[in-house]
């Protein structure tokens, strides 16, 4: 049906389906069916353990690096499935971002950048490598703060700036969507501005899915807003519409701090 083929180019990422277990008969994430459009920031919200990380790792295929995760469904990414694709094609194009910043220790600024390219054993000449580097680390606007401290070691920054540098490693291999589970809550204040502004700016050229607990940052960032609750996806709709009118007394309850 050419309606459904339609349908499906309408979505950078589609989940169909999509189940994950640690232990057998129970699902930590439970038939989770979403569609999601380019260039926008979809939230996802719930209480913990819900199922937030664990839906995130499925979208980059980490759960099969462990032998008892099995996860179910389907994903397309740009309308191929993403279980028929390459693992580590799978992980360049959905770059994730986690809650700690987490520079390889031993690298140095330029080095950790870089360091995907490594892990996947692409060959760059040196030309090749400074452009990447420095136009990652111009987007996450870390490139005048480092430019001339680029053999320091990673961990030699500031919290906020290591988050922006990973966010920059995640860049460096031009990923389609750009998954972040809670990247500023281990962040003060201004370094979490500082990576708010950032995913604002980011929108325009990625697709981008973020954990957060803090619903004043999914307020203010995202398009659209997933509410989870015990694995499954309770409600999924434009951010707007679920903070002001919930569909989900569900929900409504954790927007309104029934239970956190
Ligand atoms: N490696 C694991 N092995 C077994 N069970 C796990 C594992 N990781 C998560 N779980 C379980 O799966 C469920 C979902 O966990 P998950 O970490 O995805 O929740 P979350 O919504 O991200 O929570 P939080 O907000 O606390 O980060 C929980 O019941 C959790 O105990
Ligand atoms: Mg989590």
């Amino acid at each position: 049906m050419e309606n459904s083929i339609n349908l499906k180019e309408e979505y950078i990422l589609e989940l169909r389906d999509v189940s994950v277990s640690y232990t057998p008969g129970k699902n930590a994430v439970n038939m989770v069916n979403a569609g999601i459009k380019e260039n926008t920031v979809t939230a996802i919200m719930g209480p913990s353990g819900c199922g937030k990380s664990t839906l995130l790792r499925a979208i980059n295929r980490m759960h099969e690096l462990y032998p008892d995760i099995k996860t179910t469904g389907e994903i397309l990414l740009k309308g191929k499935d993403i279980f028929h694709m390459n693992p580590m094609k799978v992980r360049r194009l959905a770059g994730m971002v986690f809650q700690r910043p987490n520079p390889f220790p031993t690298m140095s600024i330029y080095e950790n950048v870089i360091a995907g390219y490594k892990l996947n054993n692409i060959k760059l000449n040196k030309a090749e490598r400074d452009e990447i580097v420095e136009n990652s680390l111009r987007s996450v606007a870390l490139w005048d703060e480092v430019k001339d401290s680029m053999t320091k070691k990673g961990t030699f920054l500031s919290g906020g700036q290591q988050q922006r540098l990973c966010i920059a490693r995640a860049l460096a291999l031009k990923p389609e969507v750009l998954l972040m589970d809670e990247p500023t809550s281990a962040l003060d204040p201004i370094s979490t501005n500082r990576v708010e502004e950032l995913i604002f700016e980011l929108k325009k050229q990625y697709t981008i899915v973020i954990v957060t607990h803090n619903m004043s940052q999914a307020a203010r960032l995202s398009d659209n807003s997933m509410f989870m609750y015990l694995g499954e996806l309770v409600e999924y709709g434009t951010t707007k519409q679920m903070f002001t009118k919930p569909k989900d007394k569900r929900t409504e309850d954790y927007l309104t701090g029934v239970f956190s």
